[in-house]
């Protein structure tokens, strides 16, 4: 073997001998040269075999090698700029760690069923290996930002003994005698880590047991959740452009080749900066309605609806104080005009719906105890989210980013089920 490299880093060794351990993922033969393309999970590679330049028993194992079969190949690294990576490797031997058995997943189409079926063999195919990479960076660039605006990360508990965001959508399980549910959200927690801490964020899964058979839902999704004190409304919807305009930013400058192998126009992403647009409820439902939508004051956008907003823009789009009533009974009333809340959700573009939901909190602690009674929650499970208010309540102001969302997105991906390694949805728990 000679040294071991990965095909990330083949730009580096032009010229040199090296060893990759890689799958082979196609492969094409013209009686006297085969061409293997090579995957190792960093890059593909084309590796060059030409016969009178291997031994018989070589080019014998090459043309055994079936799909996904694992290999250690060396070869000599050289530059070729019609290669999508850049290099081609001019092969000298193979070493056969398996032949694999016949794949599944051939290079023809397969239905959706058969695919999620197969997930954990499918996220080894190009376009699945470029969404979960960007889903990576979207990731880092999430950390990115928080760590250099100072924020401190809390994690908040996942089993929980109380709802977050309504008691419709609670995934209930048993804690020994007790009853518990898997966390919806971690803003509770983050409220009291941000009475601690001052500027505060979470990053982790959340579940919602919502019978929605949609493509932008998820049972289990992933949450970024800032939360600051000392912070208004205003000042929340200003955070929040600057982060996802940190976020669309650092994906067009870190994963071109990914965006490429999805295919995604990137005209639009090039235009998110702040500021971004903002349209109240009110103005949001007169404009439905001039579109000849059927909602009234007082009802929860639909899908559809979100999407025609949308429209209206070529940036994500702000819609802001949303009537109290049909929002979370943590909101914070706006003082001018209490049937509406301090509150914003954050539509993407190109009908890829609600990526962001925020608001300022209610600090007030009379006011959140008439809200426990209005929403029906058992008031001693709230005492210590209670005491928050009691001891040194302050302004403050927070924002829940669905990860999933943003991901499909970013990448133009239709369903949110592609934009997460293992998804779980209404009728999928398997793999
Ligand atoms: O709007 P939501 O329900 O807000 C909250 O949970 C707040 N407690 C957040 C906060 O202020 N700390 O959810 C926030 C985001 C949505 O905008 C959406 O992007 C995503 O989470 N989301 C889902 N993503 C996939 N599948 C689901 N079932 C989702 N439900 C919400
Ligand atoms: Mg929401």
């Amino acid at each position: 073997m000679a040294l071991k490299i990965t095909i990330a880093e083949a730009g580096r060794y032009v010229g040199q001998e090296v060893t990759i351990g890689t799958w082979l993922y196609n492969k094409r033969s013209s009686g006297k040269i085969q061409f293997l393309q090579l995957r190792d999970g960093t890059g593909f590679i084309q590796g060059v075999m030409v016969k009178n330049e291997v031994s018989p028993e070589v080019w014998e194992a090459a043309k055994a090698l079936t799909q996904e079969s694992s290999l250690y190949v060396t070869g000599v690294v050289r530059k070729d700029e019609r290669a999508p990576c850049g290099y081609e490797l001019s092969v000298t031997n193979v070493e056969v760690i398996q032949i694999a058995e016949n794949y599944p997943i051939t290079p023809k189409e397969h239905g959706t069923e058969f695919l999620m079926d197969h997930r954990h063999l499918w996220i080894r195919s190009k376009r699945q290996h470029a969404l979960l990479t960007i889903r990576h960076h979207i990731i880092q660039a999430i950390h990115d930002f928080f760590n250099k605006e100072n924020f401190i990360k809390v994690d908040p508990p996942i089993l929980t003994p109380t709802s977050a965001e309504g008691t419709t959508s609670l995934f209930h399980t048993k804690y020994f005698d007790e009853d518990a549910y898997l966390s919806q959200s971690g803003q509770l927690y983050m409220e009291a880590a941000a009475m601690a801490f001052g500027k505060v964020y979470s990053f982790g899964p959340t579940f919602r047991a919502e019978k929605s058979k949609t493509r932008r839902h998820l049972i289990e999704f992933w949450m970024v959740e800032p939360e600051m004190a000392f912070v208004d409304h205003e000042e929340n919807l200003k955070i929040q452009e600057h982060f996802v305009t940190h976020i669309v930013q650092t994906v067009l400058k870190n994963c071109q080749r990914e965006l490429e192998v999805l295919e995604r126009d990137t005209t639009l992403l090039e235009k998110v900066e702040p500021p971004f647009p903002r349209i109240t409820y009110d103005e949001a439902i007169r404009l439905l309605q001039d579109k000849g939508h059927h909602i009234k004051w007082g009802e929860d956008f639909g899908a559809p609806d979100e999407t025609a907003i949308a429209e209206q823009f070529d940036k994500p789009v702000f819609i802001t104080h949303y009537p109290t009533d049909i929002k979370a009974f943590y909101m914070k009333p706006d003082p001018e005009r209490p049937e509406v809340v301090l509150c914003a959700d954050l539509i993407a573009p190109e009908g890829y719906g609600e990526i962001i939901g925020g608001s300022q909190r209610i600090d007030d602690p009379a006011l959140l105890e008439k809200r426990f009674e209005q929403h029906q929650l058992p008031r001693e499970a709230y005492q210590w989210y209670l005491d928050l208010r009691r001891y040194g309540t302050v302004p403050h102001s927070g924002f829940g980013l669905g990860l999933e969302r943003t991901v499909a997105w970013i990448t133009g991906t239709k369903h949110v089920r592609e934009t997460i390694p293992f998804p779980r949805l209404l009728n999928r728990l398997y793999p």
